[in-house]
């Protein structure tokens, strides 16, 4: 079993670590068994489970309950809360509780947060409040309000350079591990050949420590996959099939079959 201890102190030599989200108990269950490192239940849910344009309605509850959901069916796998969008970047000690409960009521082992300047001092109180904290920069979708878009970041020097910075902070301030999103390759292997903590990319290349991907967009299971992602399977399709097979079986009378229910031996009721 993974502690964020082992994910620290990774050895990039060994081999790729593996990262996935999920974000209910069958989903999680299966990516453990398949011995997955780091399971996140990201804000990501918003856009791919619950129905949202964007993460930022998603709200501490809802990662609550689809973080208790993804904990109760994983045994091995490290699992690592999101911080959902205003939950930790108004008032740390607000931000210190709500990582707490991800902890205490949800049973996360580890928080993550769309991290900037703001968040260095927060990582660091966290850190010595036992709250063990995966960085993330680049692609910040939370931001979106502010960056207008969701396409690649750090393709010029300064943005690269703060990303630099940032992330020798966050490493400084205590954060075991650092997501780097769709951020150009290079980049990204600046980043990780600067710090000791382990970098997880997604959309980020080949020289990180570890690939991360959304678990939909490897499950096909939605109508859009971002350009940096592979869809390994097409569960919409099975999906969509399976409920027309039901339609059509409930129609054409064949559902249910004998073996589907029982006739009772009871008096007055033939
Ligand atoms: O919320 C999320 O799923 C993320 C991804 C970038 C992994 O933060």
């Amino acid at each position: 079993m993974p502690t964020v201890a082992d994910i620290r102190s990774h050895d990039d030599a060994d081999r790729p670590l593996t990262f996935l989200t999920a974000y209910d108990a069958p989903t999680a269950a299966a990516v453990d068994e398949a011995g997955v490192d780091m399971i996140l239940v990201g804000d990501s849910v918003g856009n791919t489970m619950l129905g949202y344009d964007s993460t930022l309605p998603v709200t501490v509850e809802e990662i609550l309950s689809h973080t208790g959901a993804v904990t109760r069916a994983t045994e091995d796998a490290l699992v690592i809360a999101d911080m959902p969008f205003m939950s930790y970047g108004a008032d740390p000690n607000d931000a210190i509780e709500t990582a707490g409960r991800m902890l205490k009521e949800a049973g996360a082992q580890a928080v993550k947060h769309e991290s900037g300047p703001n968040t260095i001092e927060l990582t660091k109180r966290l850190v010595q409040n036992g709250i063990p904290v995966m960085a993330h920069l680049g692609l910040s979708p939370q931001k979106v309000n502010e960056t207008g878009d969701l396409t690649r970041r750090a393709t010029e020097s300064d943005e690269a350079d703060e990303i630099l910075e940032l992330a020798k902070a966050h490493e400084a301030a205590g954060a075991f591990a650092l997501l780097l999103e769709h951020i150009p390759a290079n980049v990204a292997k600046h980043v990780t050949d600067a710090i000791d903590i382990p970098t997880i990319g997604i959309g980020a290349g080949p020289k990180v420590s570890g690939q991360g991907l959304i678990i939909t967009d490897v499950l096909g299971v939605g109508d859009w996959v971002p350009p940096f992602a592979k869809q390994y399977a097409d569960v919409q399709s099975e999906m969509e099939a399976g409920i027309e097979a039901y339609m059509e079986d409930v129609k054409s009378g064949s559902f249910p079959a004998e073996d589907h229910y029982v006739q009772a031996e009871i008096d007055g009721w033939e």
